[in-house]
């Protein structure tokens, strides 16, 4: 099918929708007004956030092409009805931070992996109906997966082919959700593609990992809790950038296969703080060195070349990123306030009370 010929597929469940990188993939596609349909499927646990659609639901043109469903993936019986009606499957419904993963494991499993298997049932049954005639096509599900599949690596970059070493509960799971994946592709011949992407930032991300948390800290005065050495290195991918490359792949990605989407922008953690707190005037006193995370992966970077080969560039460079971002929290308090004074207070307590009591200043 040739560029011209519009997208390849019109109705789209969005699980995760509600979330940080999804309801940045529901925003971008429902504003290029091409006719598309998105049915977002979401539980709204803690990270997920209406709010972060609101863009759409104020554009009656785009709120017509868009419909919100509060549900879990691992219901078969919402997720049956929901994939009977739709072209693909985008699945960006997963518990998402690893220092969650190390206080609450269980929670990881049910989505990430017991509810990816509900999905490709689903999709299972739906190639079934396609295969009798039922419906025209088979639906396409596209798994949203992360590079820390590939564990902590130490020099070089990983390739897709690589063997996957997760090292947390966290991505210990995501790759249990990959191998059932491939198992479906394998097995029944759904029709799947995986995406790997690499740490992402921008707005609407929950104030927990390391940018929002930091910014909206720092913001605020209150101190940074830097891991260990704060040498740890990650490759930073802008959100939009990431969102358009898992519809580059949706649209091109051939069946079965595996996609790196690496942002090319491998920094330490030290110089991702040292960027923010310059950028919002903010001194490096601040930064508190506290006790490291267990099991902390030192590095991840991906080769890219595969991605690039099916035609997808990245658009933002991480400092242009990094200033957007910045800029988004300082004129969004509103977004972010609520979140950090409710079950926020909890989890900070957990994390890092202990942590940030038996600190000291950075060096
Ligand atoms: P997020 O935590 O911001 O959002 C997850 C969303 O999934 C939330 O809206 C939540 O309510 C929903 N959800 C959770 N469990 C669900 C369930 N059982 N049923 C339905 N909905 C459920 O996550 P994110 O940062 O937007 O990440 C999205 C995807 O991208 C995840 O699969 C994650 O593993 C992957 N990923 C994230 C990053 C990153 O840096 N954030 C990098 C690479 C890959
Ligand atoms: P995070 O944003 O949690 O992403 P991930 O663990 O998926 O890479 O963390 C990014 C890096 O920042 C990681 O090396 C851990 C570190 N970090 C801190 O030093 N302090 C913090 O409070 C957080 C949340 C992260």
């Amino acid at each position: 099918m040739t560029e011209s010929a519009g997208p390849r597929f019109e109705r789209l469940l969005v699980t995760g929708g509600a979330g940080f990188i999804g309801s940045c993939f529901v925003r971008d596609l429902l504003a290029r007004r091409d006719g598309r349909r998105i049915t977002v499927l979401d539980k709204l646990t803690y990270a997920g956030n209406p709010a972060n659609l609101a863009p759409v639901e104020a554009d009656p043109e785009q709120a017509a092409r868009f419909r919100f469903v509060v549900g879990d993936i691992a219901d078969p019986a919402a997720v049956g009805l929901l994939v009977a009606e739709a072209d693909a499957v985008v699945n960006f419904a997963a518990e998402s931070h690893v220092d969650r993963s190390i206080l609450d494991p269980e929670a990881f499993l049910r989505t990430d992996v017991l509810g990816v298997h509900v999905l490709l049932e689903a999709c299972r049954i739906e190639r079934e109906r396609a295969r009798k005639g039922e419906r025209t096509a088979a639906p396409r599900l596209l798994q949203v997966s992360t590079d820390e599949v590939y564990g902590s690596v130490e020099t070089g970059a990983s390739v897709e082919d690589d063997r996957l070493e997760p090292r947390s509960p966290y991505s210990a799971a995501k790759a249990a959700g990959e191998l059932l994946v491939n198992s479906y592709f394998v097995t029944y011949g759904v029709d799947v593609v995986t995406t790997r992407g690499s740490n992402t930032y921008g707005p609407y991300h929950y104030p927990e990992k390391l940018i929002p948390l930091f910014v909206t800290n720092a913001i605020d005065d209150q101190q940074l809790p830097l891991y260990g050495d704060g040498l740890q290195r990650r490759d930073w991918l802008y959100v939009s950038d990431h969102a358009g490359a898992i519809e580059h792949v949706l649209e091109h990605g051939e069946p079965g296969g595996v996609y790196n989407v690496p942002g090319e922008a491998e920094r330490a953690n030290r110089e991702v703080v040292t960027a923010l707190l310059e950028r919002l005037g903010k001194p490096w006193s601040l930064v508190r060195s506290v006790a490291d995370r267990p099991g902390h992966d030192r590095r991840y970077a991906m080769d890219g070349s595969r991605l690039a080969a099916l035609g997808w560039r990245n658009r933002t460079t991480f400092e242009d990123g990094l200033a957007a971002t910045i800029d988004w929290y300082v004129a969004n308090e509103a977004w972010w306030r609520p979140i950090k004074s409710g079950e926020f207070q909890d989890y900070y307590r957990r994390q890092y009370e202990a942590r940030l009591a038996g600190s000291r200043e950075a060096s």
